[in-house]
């Protein structure tokens, strides 16, 4: 999908959902994939002489630094993004890695272009429908089951990332995994995060013998804040990587001790060398609407992510957001009545479309939109909240499935102006706590319903299947105005990634925030009852809220800690980038360079 196909000018109430949509009724359809181009004047070429400079917003300042210095060195917003997996990888291995998998949206400045890339895990071929469920037929507790070989998917990170990086990188592959293998080997400083995490997985339960050593002094002592952590074995890793690519861990030694790690007891899984070889990453057209005078762009199935992100903004649409403030009572109902209305159909709908019929532009179609906003009272909140049945949708249950606390997000802006927003996951902290190569492997196919049906006996659309991918809420979205990149936001959390971006989105947006304003503000995530960061809310706020019907629960947001980061274009042309402070991230920009 090429943001310089559509006519900007004509954009006013179109809604679009690039290779999926037609043209929808009462609006003007702005660029549908495939379609003859839109009448009317097009904008010049996208972003020709491009003078912000590049930019990289991260979850760990080592990582935010080796990508500044890939841009530094000329490097693309792809080849910037290989780098900041390398050493996001080894830094903060609670949340992602080369073992986990990712999804990628990339802007090319020159071109106008939009596409995703899809590193989602795949089940290997032995995954069943009742692999998570014990001899009873009950589901498997939950850490159990993320603590068993069953819930490792087929890692596809580096394999995205080769993909991405053969169509859009600058630099040379090997030279971007030598921030990784240069820490790696020399060490780094365990930060207070990392150790943090590792407590709290610790006291989970027993480690297998590789990760307790790597994560641990005795088995049982967490590694200290400051204390110097090398990994010889990952840097081994990433040397075969750079010279041999994905292949490396597809077939080979490596590949042979992920299949080891995965087959070990308690409950083995069926990963095969086989399902290995045969990962193949995508190459996906963004799922894409206009919100307001803006068209914001996100993953696709099998992410839920764009659809869910979109819905809220669609739902909102209906409404003066900008007329309603952060700090107003209004403005925080009509955002929770979004979420809940847009989770209920995200929670029954989506699921990897390879395997089910999901109803995306049903979804998003403006005339259901407008008819789930109608169900929105401007004073009480709604007592219950349904899913609604979307233009082509099947019956299905509703999956309750959320995700956890193993999640990163960065964005890359590099200095011609193309843009990487992407979101990368092992699943749950530190993932399946099993280790290969010296990297974690992901518990990603938890992600999956651990039932196939719901009570009711409806089929459920996230049920696991061999070769499926876990439905994900990862969020990395990108958003565009006047034929122009506008900002790049994505985030961590489990099911409340799709709340933190929406959130993130209307602060910037619609309460006219800085990216890092709009970041801060409280994380209010209602998919069913209300989640919220009480302590940052004014409590006035929060009564009021409660007065019109709002349940709400304090502390985190029924996921993890967001971690969102984002960088936006400013009217003057400069870049101006968010670092959550609920995490340890860091925004470096990088001058622009003439020369180049
Ligand atoms: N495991 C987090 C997600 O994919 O949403």
């Amino acid at each position: 999908m090429s943001i310089k196909s559509i006519n900007w000018r004509g954009a006013t109430c179109a809604v679009l959902a690039a290779a999926l949509l037609t043209g929808i009724a009462g609006c003007t359809p702005v660029a549908v994939q495939g379609s003859s181009p839109p009448a009317g004047p097009i904008e010049a070429a996208a972003e020709p002489n491009w003078t912000s400079g590049g930019m990289v917003a991260a979850a760990n300042p080592l990582a935010a630094e080796a990508g500044a210095e890939v841009l530094r060195a000329g490097g693309s917003a792809v080849d910037a993004a290989v780098a900041v997996q390398g050493v996001l990888s080894l830094v903060e291995p609670q949340s992602s890695g080369i073992g986990g998998g990712a999804f990628l949206v990339h802007y090319s400045a020159a071109t106008g272009d939009v596409i995703t890339y899809d590193g989602r895990e795949v089940a290997p071929r032995g995954a069943t429908a009742d692999m998570f469920l014990d001899a009873g037929g009950k589901p498997l507790r939950f850490f159990d089951a993320v603590r068993s070989g069953r819930s490792v998917g087929v890692p596809g990170a580096v394999a995205m990332l080769e993909l991405a990086h053969r169509e859009h990188g600058r630099l040379p592959w090997r030279q971007l995994w030598r921030p990784g293998i240069t820490l790696a080997e020399t060490g780094f400083a365990v930060s207070p995060r990392l150790h943090e995490m590792i407590t709290a997985v610790v006291a989970r339960g027993s480690l297998p013998a590789n990760s307790a050593a790597y994560l641990t002094l005795d088995g049982q002592t967490p590694r200290p804040v400051g204390s110097l952590l090398r990994n010889p074995d990952y840097a081994a890793t990433l040397r075969r990587i750079a010279v041999q690519g994905a292949k490396a861990l597809r077939e080979g030694p490596i590949a042979e001790e992920i299949v080891s790690a995965v087959r070990a007891d308690p409950m083995p899984g069926t990963l095969t060398l086989e399902d290995l070889r045969d990962y193949r990453p995508n190459r996906l057209e963004p799922v894409c609407s206009t919100y307001r005078v803006y068209l914001v762009c996100g993953m696709r199935p099998p992410s839920s992510g764009g659809v869910a992100v979109l819905s809220v903004l669609g739902i909102l649409s209906h409404v003066d957001m900008a007329a309603r403030g952060a700090t107003t009572v209004a403005g925080w109902h009509y955002l929770i009545e979004a979420q809940r209305l847009a989770y209920a159909d995200r929670d029954t709908y989506v699921a990897d479309d390879r395997y089910e019929a999901v109803p995306i532009a049903g979804l998003l179609d403006r005339d259901y939109l407008a008819s789930r906003a109608a169900l929105v009272s401007p004073d009480r909140a709604m007592q219950r909240v349904e899913p609604g049945r979307p233009p082509g949708a099947q019956l299905r249950g509703r999956d309750a499935t959320g995700g956890t606390t193993g999640t990163s997000h960065f964005v890359v802006v590099d200095g011609r102006g193309n843009v990487v927003s992407m979101t990368t996951t092992v699943e749950s902290l530190f993932g399946s706590q099993r280790m290969a190569g010296g990297f974690f492997l992901n518990n990603q196919l938890t992600d999956f319903s651990f039932t196939p049906f719901d009570d009711k006996g409806q089929p459920i659309a996230n049920a696991v299947a061999p070769g499926k991918k876990p439905r994900s809420s990862m969020s990395p979205t990108i958003v565009f105005r006047d034929g122009r990149f506008e900002l790049a936001v994505g985030s961590p959390g489990g099911h409340a990634i799709i709340g933190y971006v929406a959130k993130s989105i209307v602060g910037m947006l619609d309460w006219g925030l800085t990216p890092q304003a709009a970041v801060d503000l409280p994380n209010v995530i209602a998919r069913g009852l209300v989640v919220a960061e009480t302590a940052r809310m004014d409590p006035a706020l929060i009564e009021s809220l409660r007065a019109m019907g709002h349940e709400f629960r304090g502390g985190r947001s029924g996921g993890e800690a967001s971690g969102i980061h984002a960088v936006r274009r400013l009217s003057d042309g400069r870049l101006e980038g968010a670092a959550d402070s609920r995490r340890e991230g860091k925004v470096v920009a990088v001058p622009y360079d003439s020369t180049r």
